[in-house]
Parts: structure tokens; sequence; C-alpha cells
């Protein structure tokens, strides 16, 4: 049982000033001015263009906290937080995804005012500025390579024969390029402004077997395809129940004769995080929750989807698929 205590509360309120301040640091570089070598708090400021008093009082609270250690004037990683923090190559590196979390705590500081109008804290996911889709794709492309893995093979296990693949909502292309590894001819769709900077920044236009897509899916059709595997990963929880209809009527549209669409998310009632997960998409879209099995069940079967299943992807997420009804 949960007991929420006076010191329960102050330790936890601790907590997120230490994860605030880290994510802070990983959204400036100071991370990153760390991976050239131990560093005074001035050399750190001017490897990173940082102001030198803030680096200073900020590099001494993550000393403290033991996030860094200090020796001889110098700040080094601490060797607990070295592969989270600076190794981007590290299985455990998490810095990627903290100055997108950043942005979901300032939401959380206008939920009081959510509660009273309803109305979301911030402009609806689709809507970034460049520096808003540098910290989004950077965080979904901070997705582990095991999840993702996992993602791709239960989508050949559903079906094997699979030559095709359409990734909708793409984002920076981690699925696409899995699939494409797996010897499937597949097209990434996202909106035109996430294609142009993921095909740019993350070297998508460069991959052969993979072909880009900018369009909005609520307004344009999907490409024709056939598709042997539609995934729509991460995307059903931004909007809401005709928006998805729709969605899964297009998906349905650009399926081949028993292709398999395929959704990944926290299913509301099943995934231990999609209450939290409801809190986020409340605090950032106008319709976004965390659907239930029983949701995408109905919306499948009106779109013409049968054999639905549900399988965990890990502990979090899950995968709801279905198969096209013969034509
Ligand atoms: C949360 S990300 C998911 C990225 C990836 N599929 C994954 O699972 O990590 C949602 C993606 O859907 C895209 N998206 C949202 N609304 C869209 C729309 N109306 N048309 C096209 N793409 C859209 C966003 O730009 C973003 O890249």
């Amino acid at each position: 049982m949960l007991r929420i205590e006076a010191k329960a509360l102050a330790d936890a309120r601790d907590q997120a000033e230490l994860v605030a301040a880290i994510a802070a640091a990983a959204q400036v570089g100071v991370f990153e001015a760390l991976r050239a070598g131990p560093a005074s708090a001035a050399e750190v400021a001017g490897r990173a263009g940082l102001d030198a008093r803030a680096t200073r009082v900020v590099l001494a609270f993550l000393a403290d906290a033991g996030v860094l250690d200090f020796a001889e004037g110098r700040y080094r990683p601490a060797p607990g937080a070295r592969a989270a923090l600076c190794d981007p190559e590290a299985p455990g590196y998490a810095a990627g995804g903290l100055p997108h979390w950043l942005g979901r705590l300032r939401d959380f500081t206008q939920l009081g005012e959510v509660l009273r109008s309803g109305v979301p804290a911030r402009a609806p996911d689709a809507v970034r500025d460049q520096e808003g889709l540098r910290r989004f794709a950077a965080a979904m492309a901070a997705a582990p390579r095991a999840r993702v893995e996992r993602i791709v093979e239960l989508c050949l296990s559903r079906n094997p024969g699979a030559r095709s693949a359409l990734d909708v909502g793409g984002g920076p292309g981690h699925m696409s390029r899995v699939f494409v590894e797996r010897g499937l001819r597949t097209t990434l769709l996202d909106t035109p402004e996430t294609v142009a900077f993921v095909g740019r920044e993350y070297g998508l236009s460069e991959v052969a077997g993979l072909d880009l897509v900018g369009a909005d899916f609520l307004e344009d059709p999907l490409p024709p395809g056939p598709y042997d595997v539609v995934l729509i990963s991460n995307v059903l929880h931004i909007y809401g129940p005709e928006e998805n209809q729709a969605l899964l009527r297009k998906a349905a549209a650009a399926s081949g004769p028993g292709g398999l669409v395929a959704i990944v998310d926290f299913v509301g009632g099943r995934s231990p995080r999609a209450s939290r997960f409801a809190l986020l998409m409340l605090l950032g879209t106008e319709r976004g929750d965390a659907w239930s099995e029983a949701d995408y069940r109905a919306w499948l079967d009106h779109a013409g989807f049968t054999d639905v299943r549900v399988d965990d992807v890990d502990a979090d997420r899950q995968m709801v698929s279905g198969v096209r009804r013969g034509r």
C-alpha cells in the first residue's frame, strides 16, 4: 500500500529537482562537454557556451548529489552515472530523452489550469519548431533497440511472408530501419516538417529501401501500397476515437490482402503506465488518451480487420494487431 507522508513527499520532491537539474544539464550540453575530459566549472561553461555562475552552482549541486565526481578543482561523471548520461553508445544511455521530459515537466506546472479548463497545456504534438523537433526526435530515437526489434519481430511472426511495411508516424525511423534491415521495402510517413528534419538529421534520405512521405494522415490518404504490415506505433494515443477510427480505415485501404495492422501503445487497463501516460496526453493533446483493448478491438473490427491479438511488447507497452479481412 502506498503511504503518502510528509517525509516521503519531501524526498520525492528532492528527487524531482535533481532529475530536472540533470535534464537541464543534458539539454545544454554539460555532459557532452564532460565527455572531452575532466573540467573545472569555468571550462565546462566555456566548452558548452554557458553562464559561468549558473554552471558553477549546477555542477556543485550535481556533485553533492553524486552525479558528478569533484577532485582537484575538476568535475567528471561519477562512474555510476557515466553510461546513462555521457555515453550515447551505451545500452543504458538516457540523457537523449531527458530534454523532452523537461518539456513534459513544464506541462505539469499547468495541470491545475488544465483541470479547470480541459484545454491542453501546450500546442498539440504534431506542431513543432526546429528545436522542438530536435528534442522530440531524440526522445523517440532513444527507444531501446531490444524493444524496437521485439516490435518488428512480433509483426513478422504475425505475417511471416511480409515484403513491405508502412511506418505511420515513424518519427526518427528507428522502427523503419529495422524493417529495412529485415529486407522489407519500407515507407515512413510523418508530418512534412518531421520528414524533412529526420531525412536530413537522421540520414534517413540515404537509407536504401526506405521511402519517406511527408503528409498529414488526418487530412491526406495513406500511400496506396498495398503494404504487408502497417505499423502505427505510439500514435493513436495522441488522438480521439473519431480520428483513430478514420486512420484505421485508411490503414485498411493501404493493406494488402492478409495485411497486418500493428498498433503499439500503452493499452489502458493492461499497461501499468497507462494512467500515467493518459495524464501526459491530457496535458499535451486535445483528445488523446491511453485507449483500452476494447476500444482497439471495436475500431479494428469496424475498419475491416479480424483475428485481433494483444501481445506484450515489454513491461509497459502492448501491440494490438489485426489481419485485413479478404476483399
Ligand atoms: C510519439 S511519436 C511516435 C514515433 C514512433 N512511431 C515510435 O513509436 O517511437 C508520434 C509521431 O506521429 C507523428 N504524427 C502525429 N500526428 C501526425 C499526423 N497528423 N500526420 C502525420 N504524422 C503525425 C508525429 O510527428 C510523431 O513523429
